[in-house]
């Protein structure tokens, strides 16, 4: 699409299409070098791994312009990592690291046109996708793969932008089960969410919560999103035990809350039931691109729980403005998380 047709104070998270995407193929046991090419479709074998079998990882990062217009990446080296530990998980070839940083950074600059302005308060989300084209009839891996990079200009996750959501906590579905593949970023794991999310949303809330599978007791996470709430004034966010997406977000959130604030953080396991109790006063998601969103209400099959009458809680946006702050170069970033390109 002409970017000069977008609007891009009133965008959502929706697929646009942009010029140029980063595309690499492996063959005979390595990775060829890659190059930029027009955004566009391939052809792709009906015997495909991951068409048949879903052998596929994906990530999601953004690119942010900064009141100077500096374009920005968050952590690129920790999406640089994940997708090789969700690679390995799935039997498929890592990438090199410092590859993926280098495409990832040709792509946006291919696509610069496209970044929302600062003042919109959009991104440029980049998806980097491996996939196993390879043909394969058996379950077993492709010996054939593509990685590739593609970029979307985007407004915030939930249309809601930074205003408070509806959860509801699902007692049905579960997202990920213990020795799953909830802790890495595969395909398969979205495509199970759907009917839940399509399910809550028709009932008025913006997303599930998914309970551990093991007891339906524990927090899990958010279908697209880490969870958090302050109880009993600590930050408090579900432990990783290998059905949660290890979110960058959530990293950074916890690190900014302990250092920054001097809020005390801990990850543990974390009842439904502590939520209506009163000595938890705020709850938010985070993710790339929920960045943090705050929860105004959470309800299961029988309560509901109201926080802050549905605002957005004090400390929930100090968060987020320190967050964003930093990741759009606002203030200073002494982490040393934000890249330019
Ligand atoms: N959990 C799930 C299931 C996700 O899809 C995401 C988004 O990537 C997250 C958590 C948050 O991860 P991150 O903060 O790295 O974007
Ligand atoms: C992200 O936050 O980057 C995600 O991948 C969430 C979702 C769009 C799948």
């Amino acid at each position: 699409m002409n970017p000069e047709k977008i609007d891009f104070y009133n965008l959502g998270f929706n697929f646009i299409e942009t010029k140029q995407m980063f595309i690499s193929n492996f063959k005979n046991g390595k990775w060829d070098e890659g190059k930029l090419i027009s955004f566009g479709p391939f052809e792709i074998s009906p015997a495909a791994c991951i068409l048949n079998y879903g052998q596929g990882i994906f990530e999601g990062m953004k690119a942010l312009k900064s009141k100077t217009g500096d374009i920005t990446l968050f952590r690129p080296n920790e999406n640089a990592k994940r997708l090789n530990i969700s690679a390995k998980r799935l039997l498929m070839p890592c990438f090199d690291e410092k590859g993926f940083i280098t495409a990832v950074k040709n792509v946006v600059k291919a696509n610069k046109d496209y970044i929302p302005p600062y003042d919109s308060g959009g991104a440029l989300y980049i998806r980097p996708l491996m996939i196993g084209d390879g043909p394969i009839l058996g379950v077993s891996p492709a010996e054939e793969y593509k990685f590739i990079i593609y970029t979307v200009p985007v407004g915030p996750y939930f249309p809601e932008g930074f205003k408070a959501i509806d959860l509801e906590i699902s007692k049905e579905y579960t997202r990920a089960a213990p020795g799953g593949t909830g802790f890495v970023k595969t395909c398969c794991n979205y495509a199970g969410t759907m009917k839940p999310a399509k399910e809550t949303k028709s009932k008025g809330f913006a997303q599930i919560i998914y309970l551990d599978a093991s007891n339906m007791e524990y927090i899990d996470e958010v279908g697209t999103a880490n969870f958090f709430a302050f109880i009993d004034n600590k930050l408090t966010t579900p432990k990783l035990k290998g059905t949660i997406l290890p979110g960058i977000t959530r990293k950074s959130v916890l690190e900014i809350a302990n250092t920054n604030l001097g809020i005390e953080t801990e990850e543990r396991d974390i009842s439904y039931k502590e939520l209506f109790k009163e000595s938890c006063s705020e709850a938010f998601c985070t993710g790339t691109a929920a960045v943090i969103t705050p929860i105004g209400s959470i309800t299961t099959d029988n309560e509901k729980r109201v926080f802050n009458n549905g605002e957005p809680g004090d400390l929930t946006k100090k968060l987020y403005d320190l967050l964003t702050g930093i990741q759009r170069l606002d203030i200073e970033d002494k982490y040393g998380w934000v890249e330019k390109i």
